[in-house]
């Protein structure tokens, strides 16, 4: 799409430097105009609304729904429930893979969480849907609800995270504590945290015989594809799906949730187009969490502040009838040198939905305890928290002993620090307060995550006209991936970024992987790189072979692209355009793919992770615990920066995600009901626009040769680790109190 360019500054565009521009988003002028068209915005002819009906109890079985009430409203076209559900290819609980998480989908009448959908009405419009699942008045028989992480017996999971061993160790951490001259020992509280992207869930779905359209928003279009041909026993390639534009996911549009195939099933029985979507509260359950955590850290100190051992046991939870574990000590294996370490976590089973990935998770909890428990370690040992952090400065991956493929840790100190103003921090608590006599108190935080590579390929493709396609099914979250990877696509084929098209975000491009593990732009990124690399082979092979070519011959020293021309790489003055080389073959078109995958081999001999500072103030009413953060700064290392607009967006995003964890989110239950009773953006407190200071991020250079072949490592998820450890640890500065339980509010202060 041409208008690409046309948002951003011509003076910009030069040759083969489209990375590193700060392009405006490609799409943004469609979003703010109402535009861009999300999935709940498409109406195929002849659709109908689906609306769930929901447990209002965590664990019981459906006893009765008033059925023909639903079915006698004059706009209800379907009742849909574990009587009629269409038959499915696969058990919904089913699983043979760890990346397949059961879903609920009207299988039998058990309840194994509040907010489980047990039935659907699908109407002509969506008020008569909403009313026809309101007349279903669900009965449930309850049983007690299990939702304390002290409430049930705790057992050692088999993995944690995306298949993490739960427990890790080096040296000998009982030794390390018992040498040390001081310890902490502490036990930190992290909530559960429910998923609220602006965009809920939602499908709208049509079926054409056996093949499928779905309009659906996901993180990951070929998984999806293949999770809802495995449900519904068809070919993938039967399946499209449309996901254009996300309104965010962080994780929670990793895989389809039971909703959406639950809209696909009502298409299926109704034998018309439907739309889907949740509710904000029908958030709370079917679409995964992040798990709460109890963290139980020890560090030991040597008299110099070394650290003599890390130990990190962790306290977790996942649903009854499904596996995902918060690996939150996890994080420990990362940060600080210690001759000893041992994370290990152990589980119980609660009645809610399957917690699943949210933004960073493990390093997000994890930080924000590690990240406490460091600075009360540098309180006890009478060091400043940087020097102190300096002091255990990790040269080496501390639990595998691997060389970093790189980090500019020390760097993102330097320069956090000095932007900040740390050196004129008091070391003593309730030293500083601001005009109006709050206290102000200064904490620091370190950010760090893993550069993780994905598998994705790509397709470029040079047009006779001088221009180029180039695709890949990626995805947008809102986090600017369009415009980073268009320029990285760009740059690939050696164009100015106005005159390549770039496509992404349906099922029938090549496997773009999954927008997650903050490694989308560096996997879609290097397979865009090695499709555009190809592509220019390719032409260079047409053009040196021939000897009506200024290149003929010159396969020996080489050639570049630049600009829309092949030139000699000797002697740059010697070229021409693709388009003569290509209209000189008789070409239409030349293609070639590309693909992206972790490099085993570097893998194997280097550590790779992202890195970064946080530094934050707050100030606090003496008087009414009034907590306001009122400076974020923050300095990150995560290799190549292709676009400083998006990276410091994400930045941001993570960061106001740190501010929300150590101050605003908290998902909370009713024991007896195991409800969450704030489901709704008006009490599961997030950040306002009031609640979030000024905020500065700052990129500091980094280049990684062995990451992957552009050097990108990732942002999506860094920001928010190490803020919310920083933000404690102010907390603790302005007022002496040490809170170890998150979110920190006026009640643990007055
Ligand atoms: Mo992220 S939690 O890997 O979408």
């Amino acid at each position: 799409m041409s208008e690409i360019g046309l948002a951003n500054d011509p003076a910009r565009m030069r040759h083969g430097s489209n990375i590193g521009q700060p392009m405006t988003r490609r799409e943004g002028v469609l979003k703010v105009t109402g535009a861009a068209t999300f999935a709940a915005d498409n109406h195929p002819p002849g659709l109908l609304y689906a609306v769930l009906a929901t447990a209002t109890v965590a664990r019981g079985r459906l006893a009765a729904l008033d059925e023909a009430a639903a079915r006698a409203h004059p706009g209800v076209v379907e009742v849909m429930t574990t009587a009629n559900r269409p038959l499915l290819a696969m058990d919904p609980d089913a699983k043979t893979n760890p990346f397949m998480f059961r879903l609920d989908l009207l299988q039998n009448d058990r309840v194994r969480y509040a907010g489980q959908p047990v039935a659907v009405v699908v109407a002509e419009t969506l008020e008569a849907a909403t009313e026809g699942a309101a007349l279903l008045r669900p009965r449930f028989e309850a049983e007690p609800a299990r939702t304390s992480l002290d409430a049930a017996e705790s057992f050692v999971p088999e993995t944690v995270g995306a298949g993490n061993p739960a427990d890790a160790a080096k040296g000998d951490v009982e030794a390390g504590l018992a040498a040390a001259g001081h310890t902490v020992d502490a036990t930190y509280e992290t909530p559960a945290q429910y998923h609220n992207a602006m965009e809920p869930h939602g499908v709208v779905a049509r079926w054409d015989g056996d093949r499928l359209h779905l309009d659906m928003p996901t993180q990951a279009l070929a998984m999806a594809q293949q999770r809802v041909a495995g449900l519904f026993g068809i070919a993938p390639g039967d399946i499209h799906i449309r996901s254009p534009y996300l309104g965010g996911g962080f994780g929670s549009k990793g895989f389809p949730a039971g909703p959406q195939i639950l809209g696909i099933l009502a298409a299926r029985l109704t034998g018309r187009p439907v739309k889907l979507v949740l509710r904000r509260d029908q958030m709370y359950g079917p679409v995964g969490h992040r798990g709460p955590t109890r963290q139980h850290i020890r560090l030991g100190l040597a008299p110099d502040g070394a650290l003599t051992a890390i130990d990190n046991r962790t306290r977790t939870a996942s649903s009854t009838f499904d596996d995902f574990f918060e690996p939150a000590a996890d994080v420990a294996h990362t940060l600080y040198a210690s001759p000893a370490i041992r994370t290990a976590h152990e589980a119980v089973r609660l009645d809610t939905g399957t917690p699943l990935f949210m933004r960073a998770p493990g390093e997000a909890s994890g930080s924000a305890a590690l990240e406490s428990a460091i600075d009360e370690a540098a309180e006890a040992a009478g060091m400043d928290p940087l020097a102190f952090r300096l002091r255990n400065y990790a040269e080496a991956e501390p639990i595998s002993g691997k060389p970093f493929s790189s980090k500019a840790l020390r760097a993102c100190y330097e320069r956090g620090a000095e932007r900040f103003g740390w050196a004129g921090r008091p070391p003593e608590p309730r030293a500083m307060r601001d005009e109006a006599g709050r206290l102000l108190g200064w904490g620091m935080g370190t950010a760090t995550f893993p550069a993780l590579m994905f598998q994705a390929k790509a397709r470029a493709t040079l047009r006779a006209d001088g221009t180029a396609l180039l695709e890949t099914g990626a995805h947008d979250m809102g986090q600017g991936a369009w415009t980073a990877l268009a320029q990285i696509a760009a740059d690939a084929v050696g164009l100015e970024f106005g005159r390549v098209e770039f496509r992404a975000g349906t099922s029938d491009l090549p496997d773009a992987g999954i927008a997650g593990g903050s490694g989308h732009t560096a996997t879609a990124g290097t397979a865009l790189h090695a499709a555009g690399a190809a592509v220019i082979a390719r032409l260079a092979e047409l053009a040196t072979a021939d000897e009506r070519s200024p290149l003929f011959g010159a396969g020996n020293v080489g050639t570049l692209a630049r600009d829309g021309r092949l030139v000699r790489r000797d002697d740059p003055s010697r070229g021409e355009d693709f388009a003569a080389i290509l209209a000189r073959a008789g070409l239409n078109t030349l293609e070639a793919e590309g693909q992206a995958a972790a490099d085993p081999a570097a893998q194997e001999a280097y550590a790779m992770h992202a890195h970064g500072a946080v530094f934050a103030e707050v100030s606090v009413d003496p008087d009414l615990g009034q907590i306001r953060v009122t400076r974020l700064v923050g300095a990150f290392a995560a290799g190549r920066v292709v676009n400083p607009r998006m990276v410091e967006s994400q930045l941001f995003g993570g960061m106001i995600w740190g501010l929300s964890f150590a101050l605003h989110e908290n998902a909370v239950v009713d024991r007896r009901s195991g409800r969450v009773m704030n489901a709704d953006l008006a009490e599961y407190r997030i950040p306002v626009n009031a609640d979030v200071p000024p905020m500065e991020a700052i990129l500091v250079h980094e280049d990684d040769p062995h990451v992957n072949a552009l050097g990108i490592k990732g942002v999506g998820e860094i920001g928010i680790t190490g803020t919310a450890g920083a933000i404690a640890n102010a907390v603790r500065h302005a007022t002496g109190r040490r809170i170890r339980r998150f979110p920190i509010g006026l009640a643990d202060l007055v």
